[in-house]
């Protein structure tokens, strides 16, 4: 049995902040945002939470699929963002929306998020012990962005996307290609919140994303092609015979890239990140289920979705629509 998605939604925060609004906050421009990433807008949650913008996605994808939450077998949330560090969001999802018979986790992998998501189901739903899975991408970067730094603040963005996997005996995931090294984490990352108990020193920094962004881009460029490549080898098929390839919306210059290195056109990677920035690992989901709704997604299109980030981590997946 092979696991395939069978439904997708998506939840974006009210809110919509163009590049001229972050200009109002710290020294930068349209001009040197959208050349540099490709990134115009992106939406921030005022009253929206890792939560809510979750659950939404959720009875999305549950809606398309026409699929009762109390039968989803397992829930898996993705997100370095959750509004508590207890319970996870998984099992906040899990009482919102109903599904009351699932498994409930998380998983932090950050912008891979969604693909380790992908590749636990298909493990699940591989050896029979579940038959479907619900799974979410949702972040809410903006609390943990330093809203000073210029140089990450206007990358990022909120949201949530989720896709609902159920065994299937044709199409689904083919192959996938994953990976994770721990030895460049501090190229990326976001220490805990201060710890106050009266063992510690007082006066501890808040913690907030950090980056070297120059890394970041070798790391994406270099690695991405390699695990797509490989994915690819895997389901014994050629980038050409590839419809659609649907990549982590990090930064449009990593996907010409991308593209360049795999001798593919750009026009196979849609992107959404001048609408949305960079949502972690919501990124993907979100794009699925954008591309679904306008109809770019037919049965039987062989699909790549690769995703990178903090860890590091990154991931390929192909799958047949
Ligand atoms: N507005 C105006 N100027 C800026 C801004 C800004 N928002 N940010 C930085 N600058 C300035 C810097 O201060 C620096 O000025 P200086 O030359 O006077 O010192 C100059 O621009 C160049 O800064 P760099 O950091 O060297 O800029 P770079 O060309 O590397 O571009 C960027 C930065 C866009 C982040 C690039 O490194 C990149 O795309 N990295 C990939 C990282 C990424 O996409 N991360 C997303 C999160 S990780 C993930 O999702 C996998």
């Amino acid at each position: 049995m092979r696991a395939r998605i069978i439904g997708t939604g998506y939840s974006l925060p009210a809110f919509r902040a163009d590049n001229d609004y972050l200009a109002t906050l710290v020294d930068t421009s349209d001009e040197w945002i959208s050349e540099r990433t490709g990134i115009r807008a992106r939406h921030l949650a005022r009253e929206e939470t890792t939560l809510s913008m979750s659950a939404d996605a959720a009875r999305m994808a549950l809606a398309k699929a026409d699929f009762k939450a109390e039968d989803v077998e397992l829930l898996i949330v993705a997100t370095i963002t959750g509004d508590m560090d207890t319970p996870s969001t998984a099992c906040q999802v899990q009482k919102e929306i109903g599904a009351k018979n699932a498994l409930a986790f998380d998983i932090n992998a950050a912008c891979s998020g969604f693909l380790y998501a992908l590749h636990v189901a298909e493990a699940f739903i591989e050896s029979g012990t579940y038959r479907n899975a619900l799974l979410i991408g949702a972040e809410t970067l903006s609390k943990v962005v330093d809203w000073t730094d210029r140089g990450t603040c206007v990358l990022f963005g909120d949201g949530a996307g989720a896709a609902l996997v159920t065994a299937s005996e044709s199409g689904g995931l083919l192959a996938q290609s994953l990976g994770s090294s721990g030895e460049k984490w501090d190229v990326l990352f976001c220490e805990g919140r201060p710890n106050e108990n009266p063992l510690r020193e007082k006066g501890q920094k808040c913690g907030y994303l950090k980056m070297d962004g120059q890394e970041v881009f070798k790391f994406a460029v270099r690695t991405v092609p390699q695990c797509i490549e490989e994915a690819l080898e895997k389901a014994g098929l050629k980038p050409e015979e590839i419809d659609l390839f649907i990549l982590h919306q990090a930064n449009k210059r990593i996907i010409q890239a991308v593209a360049k290195r795999l001798g593919m056109a750009e026009e196979e990677f849609p992107m959404n990140m001048d609408e949305c920035g960079n949502t972690s690992a919501a990124s993907l989901p979100i794009l699925l289920a954008q591309l679904d709704e306008r109809g770019r997604l037919r049965r039987g299109d062989r699909i790549v979705l690769s995703g990178f980030g903090a860890g590091l981590t990154w991931g390929a997946c192909v799958l047949e629509w």
